[in-house]
């Protein structure tokens, strides 16, 4: 590769703790190989609307602990229209980069298809707390997500077994359960509702529901804890069913955005410096349209359209081993 190289780096959708740890990695690496790089506002807006400046070492000195994006973040309804597409192209255009690096979900990474059709090099990194990517098994935030939930629901836990109350606790997630999932099973469920399944019948059985704590009650079990995935949703609905229902005293907690803040973890820092790496890395090797892929313990990258096809099925084994545990 010759002459002087330029990358754009933008975060867009929801935020996810470590992005900003993604983009101090990608900024510091290309720097090192020689290669300018522009920070994009908002994310795509900021394209659409001409918001960057070129960033330096010194721009994402202190932000590796901390969770957000210093880029900041939007939904950019205008990106999802071809003349915003367009506006956006111009300033990739304008800046005269040679690539850009979009750090976020699936919908982000559809952005960045659109912008590859027009003619951009785009290198996408799978940044998200809801784990929902075919191709990758890791998403940026998920671990520390999944921590911070976890927590939640130990201190939910310890008030409602002091009542001895049956808890639902409602996980973010957006149409996937994983999040739900992984909540279950290190929260030590008894039942976990999640969108991918039954889902001709409103995804579960209330009947079976009650049953299932009516049984445990029976066992000695004095407190029952189910996570609703938000695809499921109507969490304080199901809680003044069960209470009516069963006569056991439930509560409803939404755990809501404080899943998506604070400080990221270990493994969501060194999942956002191997792929900010593995981007950049990606981009010097002449690659384009490429999303970045952590598999089978190996970071690598795939042809975006080929990353966004595959539907990512939800491990029924793990499903399985909720209930086993909760017996
Ligand atoms: P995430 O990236 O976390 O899945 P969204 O689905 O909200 O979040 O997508 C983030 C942004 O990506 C959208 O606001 C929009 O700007 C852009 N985007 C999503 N889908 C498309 C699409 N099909 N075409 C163009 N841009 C898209
Ligand atoms: O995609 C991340 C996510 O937090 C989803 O889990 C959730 O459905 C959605 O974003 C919430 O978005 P908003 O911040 O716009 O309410």
């Amino acid at each position: 590769m010759s002459g002087e190289k330029k990358i754009g780096i933008l975060t867009s959708g929801g935020d996810a703790p470590g992005m900003n740890a993604t983009i101090r990695a990608v900024t510091r690496y290309a720097i090192y190989h020689g290669i300018k790089v522009f920070g994009i506002k908002k994310g795509y807006n900021g394209l659409v609307n001409g918001e960057y400046s070129e960033m330096s070492a010194r721009s994402v000195s202190d932000i590796i602990h901390r969770g957000g994006t210093i880029l900041l973040t939007a939904r950019s309804p205008e990106m999802m229209k071809e003349e915003g597409q367009q506006r956006a192209y111009k300033t990739y255009q304008e800046i005269g980069l040679d690539a850009l690096i979009v750090i976020g979900g699936d919908g982000s990474i559809r952005g960045a298809e659109k912008l590859a059709a027009l003619g951009a090099n785009t290198i996408a990194i799978p940044g998200t707390i809801d784990l929902d990517l075919s191709c990758t098994d890791y998403t940026i935030g998920f671990d520390t997500a999944v921590n911070t939930a976890m927590e939640a629901i130990n201190k939910i836990r310890d008030t409602s077994t002091s009542h001895e109350r049956c808890s639902v606790v409602e996980v973010m997630g957006r149409n996937a359960g994983y999040l739900a999932l992984w909540c279950a099973i290190t929260g030590g469920a008894e039942e976990v509702l999640l969108p991918e399944l039954k889902p001709e019948t409103g995804h579960y059985d209330l009947d079976e529901v009650l049953e299932l704590i009516l049984v445990n009650r029976s066992k000695g079990k004095t407190h029952n804890l189910i996570v609703v995935a938000e695809g499921v949703g109507g969490s304080n609905e199901l809680a003044a069913r069960i209470q009516e229902r069963t006569r056991i005293e439930t509560r409803a907690t939404i755990l809501g955005h404080l899943q998506r803040g604070g400080t990221p973890t270990a493994t969501d820092r060194m999942h956002a410096s191997m792929m900010g790496m593995t981007a950049v890395e990606t981009f010097l090797n002449g690659k384009c349209n490429r999303v970045v892929t952590y598999r089978n313990g190996k970071y690598n990258d795939i042809s975006i359209t080929e990353g966004l096809n595959a539907e990512k099925e939800l491990d029924r084994k793990m499903y399985e081993l909720v209930k086993i545990l909760a017996v």
